[in-house]
C-alpha cells in the first residue's frame, strides 16, 4: 500500500481522526501538513475517554505506549477490532509528566500500520513540571523522527522481504513531524524539544553539528533529577528525549543542525558488507541531518535551565522481590527467527518465568540467549557458559553455529526492548562488545524512568520494574517493529 505525503495530496484514510469531546482546549493539536496523528495533551489525574473506530480494511487496536493503564485498556492485540468496530477506552492518567506514544498493536501488522501514519505523540503534564516553568507554548516543540522510503512518484514504499524483516526496514529519507527537510525558525532563547523516535527500526545518534553538547532533561518516563549534557545521545525506536535547546547565545542569522552521527555495531557485519541496507536506504550509522534551526529573531528574555528537575526514587536490589533470580528476557536471533524467551509470540502461551506476582517490584535481565531458548538461561547449567562474555566476540560466533539454525554466522544486532505497564529503571549494562560499542556507549541516558531500552550486541541489561495497580497481560517486545511483527514479543501475566 502506498500513500502520498505531498502536502494537499494525502489520503486521510489511514490517519487518525480525533474528536475532542471535553477538556482543556489544547488537548489536541494537529501537526500541520503531517500524516501523523494529532498531539494529545493530558494532565495527571485526568479521567480520559477515547473512542477508537476502525475504518481500515484490516484489524487494528491502539496502544498507549508508556501509559500505565489497566490491561484491558492497553491495546493488547487480543482486543483488535475488525473494520467498522468500535472500542471505548476509559482510564485515569496515572503517569507523571512525560512524552508517550499512541500507535496500533495488532499482531503481525503493527509495523505496517505505524509506517503508514498511525502514530502520534501524547504529552502528559503535572504539577511538578508546571512549577519548573519550562519553555511551553510555541517554545515547546514535538520532534517526531521517522525514516521512510519513497519511490520516484514520491509514494511511500514498505517492502517486507526477508532482509527487511531480519534487519528492520530502513527508509531513504528522514522526516520530522511527518515532513521532509524539517526546519525551525527560532528566537534567541531556550526551547524545549520533545523528541520521539517513531521509526520502525532506525536508531539515531543525535548530536548538534557545531559539537555543542546536547542537554537532556528527560527520558521516556519524564524528567530526570538534573539535566545531563552529552556530546551525543542514542535514540532507538520507541524511546523519547526531552531536550533543552538554548539558542540564547546565538546571533540572528546563525544556523544549527541536529544530525545523526556515525556509529557501528547495531547491525550484523553481514549487513554492513552488503552496503548496510537493502535498496537505496540511507545506511544506519552514516552521517546525515535530521533537521535544521535558524535564529531569526532576538528574544528579550530567556528562561534558564533549572539545576534540579525532579526527585526520583532510585530502585536498588533491596527493593526487588527477586534479587537473586532475575526474570529472564532472552533475545534469540537466528535465520528467520527473532524471538524472546525462545518462542515466537502466541496468545495464552505464558512460560513460568513470564508470570509475575501482582504488586511486586522485579529485577529483570535482558540478555542475548545463544543457548537456544528459555531453558538455557537460569534453569539449565549450560546457560551461563553459552552467553557471550564482554570482549570475547569469537565465542558468540561459535555459539551461533549451534543456536542459529545453520546460518553459519551469528546474527548480532541491537534491539530496543520495550515493556508495557509501569516505567522501569536501568540497573546495569554489561558485556557490550565489538569495536562498534565504543561508538555508542556514551550515548545512553540511564538515570531516569524508561519503558524502552536499547540492548546492543553482547549486552546484558538489568532493569528494575514495578508491577502495581493492574493485573492481566502486559506485553514486552522488541520495538524494532519488523522484529515485533516476526513474533519477537511475549506476554507477561501479572497475577
Ligand atoms: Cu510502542 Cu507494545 O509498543
Ligand atoms: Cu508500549
Ligand atoms: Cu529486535
Amino acid at each position: 500500500s502506498a500513500i502520498s505525503i505531498l502536502p494537499g495530496q494525502q489520503t486521510r484514510v489511514q490517519q487518525y481522526f480525533a474528536k475532542l469531546v471535553k477538556g482543556p482546549a489544547n488537548t489536541l493539536t494537529e501537526l500541520p501538513g503531517s500524516y501523523l496523528g494529532p498531539v494529545l495533551r493530558f494532565q495527571t489525574g485526568q479521567k480520559i475517554r477515547i473512542t477508537l473506530h476502525n475504518q481500515l480494511d484490516e484489524l487494528s487496536i491502539t496502544h498507549w505506549h508508556g501509559l500505565h493503564v489497566p490491561a484491558k485498556m492497553d491495546g493488547h492485540p487480543l482486543y483488535s477490532l475488525d473494520k467498522g468496530q468500535t472500542f471505548v477506552y476509559e482510564f485515569e492518567m496515572l503517569n507523571r509528566a512525560s512524552m508517550n506514544i499512541y500507535h496500533p498493536h495488532p499482531h503481525d501488522i503493527t509495523g505496517k500500520q505505524v509506517y503508514h501514519g498511525l502514530a502520534g505523540a501524547i504529552l502528559v503534564n503535572d504539577e511538578e513540571e508546571r512549577k519548573l516553568e519550562l519553555p511551553s507554548g510555541e517554545y515547546e516543540i514535538p520532534i517526531v523522527i521517522q525514516d521512510r522510503r519513497f519511490n520516484d512518484q514520491n509514494q511511500l514504499i514498505y517492502a517486507h522481504g526477508m532482509h527487511d524483516r531480519m534487519m528492520g526496514f530502513y527508509g531513504n529519507r528522514i522526516l520530522v513531524n511527518g515532513l521532509p527537510n524539517f526546519h525551525l525558525d527560532v528566537a534567541s532563547r531556550a526551547y524545549r524539544l520533545r523528541v520521539l523516535n517513531a521509526s520502525t527500526a532506525r536508531i539515531y545518534k543525535l548530536a548538534w553539528d557545531d559539537n555543542s553538547p546536547i542537554t537532556v532533561i528527560g527520558t521516556d518516563g519524564g524528567l530526570l533529577e538534573a539535566p545531563i549534557k552529552k556530546s551525543y545521545v542514542m535514540l532507538a525506536p520507541g524511546e523519547r528525549l526531552d531536550v533543552w535547546a538554548d539558542f540564547s547565545g546565538r546571533k540572528v542569522g546563525s544556523q544549527l543542525v541536529l544530525r545523526s552521527r556515525p556509529f557501528s555495531g547495531a547491525l550484523p557485519g553481514m549487513a554492513s558488507r552488503m552496503g548496510g541496507m537493502h535498496g537505496n536506504a540511507l545506511p544506519m550509522g552514516s552521517d546525515y541531518p535530521i533537521f535544521s534551526v535558524k535564529v531569526t529573531k532576538q528574544a528579550g528574555d530567556s528562561p534558564t535551565l533549572p539545576k534540579a528537575l525532579s526527585k526520583i526514587h532510585h530502585y536498588t536490589l533491596a527493593d526487588t522481590a527477586n534479587p537473586q533470580k532475575p526474570i529472564p528476557i532472552g533475545i534469540t536471533e537466528g535465520r528467520m527467527k527473532m524471538v524472546l524467551n525462545g518462542r515466537p509470540y502466541a496468545y495464552n502461551d505464558i512460560l513460568p518465568n513470564e508470570r509475575i506476582p501482582f504488586d511486586t517490584v522485579q529485577l529483570m535481565e535482558i540478555f542475548h540467549d545463544h543457548g537456544g531458548g528459555h531453558g538455557g538461561h537460569k534453569m539449565g547449567g549450560m546457560g551461563m557458559g553459552m552467553r557471550r562474555g564482554g570482549g570475547d566476540s569469537d565465542s558468540g560466533h561459535k555459539m551461533g553455529g549451534m543456536g542459529g539454525g545453520g546460518m553459519g554466522m551469528m546474527m548480532a544486532m541491537a534491539h530496543p526492548i520495550h515493556l508495557h505497564g509501569q516505567y522501569f529503571q536501568i540497573l546495569s549494562r554489561s558485556g557490550g562488545e565489538g569495536q562498534g560499542y565504543a561508538s555508542v556507549k556514551d550515548g545512553f541516558i540511564e538515570g531516569g524512568w524508561k519503558d524502552t531500552v536499547l540492548v546492543m550486541p553482547g549486552e546484558t541489561v538489568r532493569i528494575i520494574k514495578p508491577f502495581q495497580d493492574f493485573k492481566g497481560l502486559f506485553m514486552m517486545h522488541c520495538h524494532n517493529l519488523e522484529h515485533e511483527d516476526m513474533g519477537m514479543m511475549r506476554d507477561l501475566s501479572i497475577e
